[in-house]
């Protein structure tokens, strides 16, 4: 499982240059394959859910080719597939597999298609109901109502009228809409029940239009395909910003600061999610919108929680559930029941998700409620859901957070974390390394005292895991047992005190034989590992002073400053030594030189995170320095590192 450590977000501000829409990219190249001459496809979107579509067009016999950046050239095929037979894959993209399923059933051939697991229990049976009332042939190949699909040459009879369920899913509606002018004879489509989804069905017919067909509706109910529809190219298509993926930089704005802008949509867009601005304004973000671009700032006391009806925003609204982390008193989205039925169940998801980070959730059939508190660290699943990833990317404007196999982002906005980091600043890590009894612990816990950062003492986790393995019965070079003992320790830390299940425990990590297991408990691979997020959560605001082995190495590489602090063995010896004495501890030096060298040595020739200075790591070596001269110098160092 990959997975990306957020540390807490500081602020947002700055600009975004959106990817192509993701709703409009796939409705262009099927519009595109379909209509008679060739198309200039501009800022078409770069994902998997396009690649899916590419993908099935060029196995289709459509010719496609890439013009170099987000350009392609598709041939129209006038409305007929040269390819008459296949078998199609398309992942789990919706707004490919439902369209083609209308167009090939239409458009007459023998086509199997498919997708993955989870496409498989995504329902399609409302748009096959539709296209069997005009004779189209299409059996279900596994289960009734889902894909994958097996779809045969059938006589098409005249459209007439076509009634079809709106209120699963819009794509349904869209599917048939753009396949009606294949059969080239008037057809109606009647929607039965609400239309849920709604914009997406303007973003149908806009881009229908561009095409050439031109749909007569009465409403939200009834669509008109007239007689001798037929698609031709508009030449040239640019593909509008993706309105969704916009959603996320405005909540960043309204919750860390701003201004954030995002380019790519604004007043004049087809999509039905830039409405998501409005929902924002009502949570109190000062919204601006330009003709091509919208920028969201915070309100002076922070925002409010809303009560909406979601069925004009059903992606965006997503964002709307994390933004209500950040919201005083309790959001409710309604009428939100496609959720359901999209990458994953959302609804579900999202509850799991939003109580691991703190919060108060209840969920119905097709609402959610949020109610915000204290956020704390969480480990966050995005079930195969761009959407998921992204919305929880927010959660980071309150506490560190980990999102589990982050790449699916690559769905609809392949480089969402580097945008994301282009407009946000992160809490601040001062990374101080060094071997033990170097002094690093003091100094590290007084310049934190002295910037009012956080303070993380790692190699206190060590001897914790140390000690808790030990009352456990584990054995410390029991790599997986230790491994599981690290995973779950129960440990507060508090300014004066480490508690490790209730008990107080600051002294007994500090005995010679836990240093000792703490040193070889460290050397495992898997302790590290397990180690590691509960590490990053203490990169809160404002900032954190982290001392250890591998802070400025591994834990965290992006520190602003890397000090490696040392002093020749027999001064930190010595040190030490003092420290017993004046606990009125027996001891002797040279024991305690030996054993600090034999450490050492482990510390620095084990194979992972082994202790050495970085290139990047600024070396203090402070034989001849008192505590007070060595915090001066850290000190010296964090502030132009600041600034
Ligand atoms: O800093 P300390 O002496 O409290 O550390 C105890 C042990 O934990 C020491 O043997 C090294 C190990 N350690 C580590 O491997 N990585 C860290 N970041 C901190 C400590």
């Amino acid at each position: 499982m990959t997975f990306l450590d957020l540390p807490q977000i500081l602020s947002a501000a700055g600009t975004v240059r959106l990817p192509g829409s993701k709703s409009i990219s796939n409705r262009v190249l099927l519009l595109s394959a379909l209509a008679d001459g060739e198309t200039e496809v501009r800022d078409l979107l770069a994902s998997d859910d396009t690649e899916r579509m590419l993908d099935a067009l060029k196995t289709l016999g459509v010719g496609v080719t890439h013009l170099g950046g987000d350009n392609w050239r598709i041939g129209g095929c006038g409305g007929r597939f040269p390819i008459r037979q296949a078998e199609l894959f398309l992942g789990n993209a919706g707004t490919a597999f439902r369209p083609l399923t209308a167009a090939l059933a239409l458009a007459g051939g023998d086509y199997v298609l498919k997708g993955v697991a989870r496409m498989h229990e995504r329902p399609i049976g409302d748009l096959v109901d539709g296209l069997r009332q005009l004779g189209a042939d299409i059996t279900y190949l596994e289960n009734d109502g889902y894909p994958p699909l097996h779809l045969k040459p059938a006589a098409i009879h005249s459209g007439g009228v076509v009634r079809v369920r709106g209120d699963v899913s819009s794509q349904f509606l869209t599917g048939l809409l753009m396949a009606l002018p294949l059969t080239g004879v008037e057809a109606t489509v009647e929607v039965v029940g609400e239309l849920i989804s709604k914009p997406y069905i303007e973003i149908t017919l806009a881009t229908m239009k561009r095409f050439g067909v031109v749909v007569e509706r009465e409403g939200r109910q009834r669509f008109r395909v007239p007689a001798g529809s037929r698609y031709v190219s508009p030449g040239t298509i640019y593909v509008e910003g993706d309105a969704s993926s916009a959603s996320y930089f405005l909540a960043l704005g309204a919750i860390g600061g701003g201004p954030v802008r995002v380019e790519g949509v604004g007043r004049d867009s087809i999509q039905g999610d830039v409405r998501f601005a409005e929902a924002l304004a009502r949570m109190g973000a000062v919204i601006e919108m330009g003709a091509n671009w919208i920028e969201a700032r915070a309100p002076s006391g922070g925002l409010t929680a809303i009560d909406l009806d979601c069925n004009h925003i059903p992606d965006a609204a997503m964002t709307l559930a994390t933004a209500a982390l950040f919201a005083r008193g309790t959001t409710t989205l309604r009428n939100i029941a496609s959720w359901r039925v999209k990458e994953t169940d959302r609804i579900a998801a999202m509850a799991i998700e939003l109580r691991k980070l703190g919060a108060e959730v209840e969920e119905g059939a097709d609402f959610i409620r949020v109610t915000p508190a204290l956020l704390k660290p969480a480990v966050i699943d995005t079930y195969d859901d761009h959407r998921m990833a992204m919305c929880f990317s927010l959660a980071a404007c309150g506490t560190p957070v980990r999102i589990n196999d982050p790449r699916c982002v690559a769905k609809t906005f392949p480089d969402y974390f580097g945008a994301l980091a282009s407009v946000t600043r992160e809490a601040p890590v001062i990374s101080i390394d060094g071997p033990s009894a170097s002094g690093k612990g003091t100094v590290a816990a007084r310049v934190a005292a002295a910037l009012g950062f956080h303070y993380l003492d790692s190699g206190a986790l060590y001897r914790l895991t140390a000690l808790a393995a030990q009352r456990a019965g584990v054995a410390w070079d029991d790599e997986a047992g230790v491994a599981a003992v690290a995973a779950g320790l129960d440990v507060i830390f508090t300014e004066t005190s480490v508690r490790l299940a209730g008990e107080e425990v600051g002294d007994a990590i500090r005995t010679e034989e836990i240093s000792a297991g703490a040193s070889r408990v460290a050397a495992l691979p898997a302790v590290r590992t397990a180690l590691l997020f509960r590490q990053r959560a203490f990169n809160r605001a404002p900032g954190l002073v982290a001392d250890g082995r591998d802070m400025g190495s591994v834990v965290f590489p992006r520190s602003i400053l890397k000090v490696f602090l040392t002093a020749s063995p027999e001064a930190r010896a010595e040190r030490r030594y003092k420290q017993l004495m004046e606990k009125g501890l027996s001891a002797n030096l040279n024991d305690l030189l030996l054993d600090l060298r034999q450490r050492d040595e482990r510390d620095s020739r084990r194979s992972v995170a082994p202790l050495q200075q970085g290139v990047d790591a600024l070396l203090l070596d402070t034989t001849p320095l008192s505590i007070e001269q060595a915090v001066g110098q850290v000190l010296a160092w964090s502030e132009s590192a600041l600034q």
